[in-house]
């Protein structure tokens, strides 16, 4: 058996970029040592115009432009589409706080928090900041008080999860905007910062796995307005109807859509194949227009072993999603299977496929089961956010999170009525069970000789083009050759490839905007790209080993989100502004914040963008940024906050009367050779590190940012 403290060592300094290793390790289980899953001989995107151009004969210096891409429209009219008219909503229409008016775009005032190191969360002048809820805190009535020497499976799986990542705040209807709902993903454990005297993986005992699967899931909790400030606290009362904890040790998930009953997701323990139990990595996710949370299963393939020993026909599959099929226990293993044999693929090879999934859970139903949307395809789901498009359906935007994987969306087949009743509510809870699934493939409208992999802007000044989206699967109807629509939804990776799909650094978050209808996804870096044989640098991808990362902007054309074509720019190259390779949307960079792996975005009522940062490869901690994103202050980034050493900052959150902004502030401490009994961050309580979710608020009560 491997030692985990001597296998740190090696990964120092190792080549995923500006993450710490202990982080790769548990996190993504070494996502970044092991080759990219994505070896498919897709085109990257020079050579897609490059053909194209041959295709029409048009080869010659300069003129490339927009007529060799082939999507439709001018460049002229790709320029100004019509916007959208998204419908602009509230969950169950319930605005917290009352007579609010969304803020006016581009007034961002907040005094710039520099970069820093320091073990504590940084935030402006003028704020105030609290911890809402902490890793071991009570969650479910009657669920004992956290005791870090005496910690079981059942106290954890009622009390506060670990390492918080998506945050949601949902008001509670009737309630004066002064209750809500708060949603948390909790995305994966550190067993080195949770238990003292940790050795090694394999020594742990299966009740301290036990305690690690419960402390994965999510967690809903029933907060309130302290006052009448922004800042809000949990409810203590011995009735709590809605605290609920949803874990991966016991909580049961029903599976809807063309995969549920299939038999790839058959198993002993479920020959039905329609009820899972537990979730697995959430990662980020979304708030429905509806009042539920979506939230993404992301890197689940280091949860099982056994790969090995898998029909060969499987094997491909696996690998596409980073299960080894060489070693029964890979060097990421978590070995869950000494604590429940399902993660064993050995004996229960369709396990793996009941994960990767988005789940979309209803806070207001504590008993009702979670579900698992097969039509919205399995990949390393980031997260999924949601906008109804003019025609009334609703349009979901994925990312999956990995090196030169792709981005998605889904179409719902039926419209979303705009009620709080409980019959339209009824509805509306259908709505992501059946629809069409596309993936997304782009051009660059600068001639690809320009991106040579530098981060220089093209002649045009800009890095845009055009983007297509290519229908997957649409109900039962698969429209990729070879593969049925179960097929295409449950290895949709693998469906991708097939279409020919853009391969992209990293998508993770990817959020339309309410006020403008435009879509942004953080690709949060590429260390891979153009590195040896991987995929060149492409104009929606221009930089080699692409540290940073940068914001990808989608705009429908016709402002139509169910459409097959868009235009896309990168308004934010990100880095050190003081670097040649940067850009923020032409602003003057002298006037910005250095950032740094954008992973998670989010909008005030303003539509200013904000960003939130893992794995800050320019040596300070992690933070949140925020950015008018229309208009002469388009770029204007600047760093609202920091979270402390070794943590990453996710969520983010700005409530709907924009007083109040939650983070969650993920793994602090997570920092190579640090234990429980040796920390590198004793946030927040001293003694040793808890993930936790902070709010911050104005202290004279206005507006978050500006
Ligand atoms: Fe869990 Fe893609 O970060
Ligand atoms: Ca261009
Ligand atoms: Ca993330």
């Amino acid at each position: 058996m491997p030692d985990f403290n001597r296998r740190l060592l090696p990964l120092l300094g190792h080549s995923g970029g500006s993450r710490d290793a202990m982080t790769c390790l548990y996190r993504c289980g070494n996502a970044c040592d092991h080759p990219a899953p994505n070896e498919s001989d897709n085109p990257y995107l020079g050579d897609v115009v490059n053909a194209e151009m041959t295709r029409r004969g048009v080869v010659r210096a300069g003129a490339v432009g927009a007529m060799v891409l082939g999507f439709g429209g001018s460049a002229l009219a790709a320029a100004s589409p019509a916007m959208a008219a998204p419908v602009e909503t509230a969950p169950l229409g319930g605005a917290l706080g009352h007579g609010h008016r969304p803020q006016k775009a581009g007034r961002l005032t907040f005094e710039t928090v520099a970069p820093n190191t320091l073990d504590q969360v940084t935030i402006p002048a003028g704020y105030r900041s609290s911890v809402v809820i902490r890793w071991g805190d009570p969650v479910v009535p009657g669920a004992p008080a956290f005791d870090v020497d005496n910690q079981t499976a059942a106290a954890q799986a009622r009390q506060f999860g670990y390492n918080n990542d998506f945050v949601g705040v949902i008001p509670i209807p009737g309630c004066g905007g002064d209750r809500a709902l708060l949603v948390v993903n909790h995305e994966y454990t550190n067993e080195n910062l949770m238990f003292r005297g940790f050795t090694t993986l394999d020594a742990l005992s299966v009740e301290q796995l036990k305690i690690a699967i419960a402390a994965h899931g999510l967690s809903v909790v029933e907060i309130e307005r302290v006052g009448r400030t922004g800042e809000w606290k949990p409810v203590k009362s011995r009735k709590l109807r809605y605290n609920r904890r949803i874990t991966a040790l016991a909580t049961e998930f029903q599976l809807t859509g063309p995969v549920a009953g299939s038999a790839v997701v058959k198993t002993a323990a479920d020959p039905s194949g329609r009820i899972v139990i537990g979730t697995l990595n959430n990662c980020a996710g979304g708030v429905t227009p509806w009042g539920t949370v979506l939230s993404g299963e992301e890197n689940f393939n280091q949860y099982f072993v056994g790969g090995d020993a898998v029909a060969a026909d499987v094997k491909p599959k696996l690998n596409r999603y980073g299960i080894s099929t060489t070693a029964r226990y890979p060097s990421d293993s978590r070995k869950w299977d000494r604590a429940q044999e399902r993660f064993d693929l050995a004996k229960h090879p369709n396990e793996a496929n009941r994960f990767g999934w988005i789940v979309e859970v209803d806070p207001f139903d504590p008993e009702g089961r979670p579900r698992k949307h097969t039509a919205m395809g399995r990949f390393k789901h980031e997260g999924a956010n949601v906008i109804v498009a003019k025609n009334g359906k609703v349009v979901a935007y994925m990312g999956d999170d990995e090196r030169f994987d792709y981005l998605y969306k889904f179409v719902s087949d039926k419209k979303y009525i705009d009620s709080d009743s409980p019959w339209a509510r009824k509805h509306n809870l259908t709505l992501l069970e059946s629809g069409t699934l596309y993936v997304a493939k782009v051009t660059g409208d600068s001639d690809p000789a320009e991106i040579d992999g530098t981060g220089k802007l093209p002649t045009d000044g800009k890095f845009d083009g055009k983007g297509q989206w290519i229908k997957l699967v649409s109900g039962n109807t698969s429209f990729v050759p070879g593969m049925t629509a179960v097929d295409v939804l449950t290895f949709t990776r693998l469906a991708g490839d097939a279409v020919g799909a853009t391969k992209m650094d990293r998508p993770e978050d990817v959020q339309p905007s309410l006020r403008t209808g435009k879509i942004y996804a953080a690709m949060t870096n590429n260390t891979n790209r153009g590195v040896g044989a991987n995929a060149k640098p492409d104009e929606a991808n221009p930089r080699n080993a692409n540290k940073h990362g940068h914001i990808f902007e989608i705009t429908e054309d016709r402002g139509d989100h169910t459409g097959l074509t868009f235009t896309w720019q990168l308004p934010i190259v990100c880095g050190d502004p003081a670097a040649a390779d940067t850009y923020f949307g032409g602003y003057d960079k002298t006037a910005v914040s250095p950032i740094s792996c954008p992973d998670n975005v989010a909008f005030d009522s303003a539509g200013n963008l904000w960003i939130s940062t893992d794995g800050n490869a320019l040596g300070s901690n992690d933070g949140l940024f925020a950015t008018p994103i229309e208009g002469k202050e388009r770029g204007h980034l600047r760093q609202f906050l920091t979270v402390p050493k070794g943590a990453e900052t996710c969520g983010p959150f700005v409530t709907s009367d924009d007083r109040s902004v939650f983070v969650a502030v993920q793994h602090p401490g997570e920092i190579t050779g640090a234990s429980i009994d040796k920390p590198a961050s004793v946030w927040p309580d001293g003694g040793f590190a808890k993930p936790g979710v902070v709010v911050t608020w104005r202290k004279d009560g206005g507006p978050i940012g500006s």
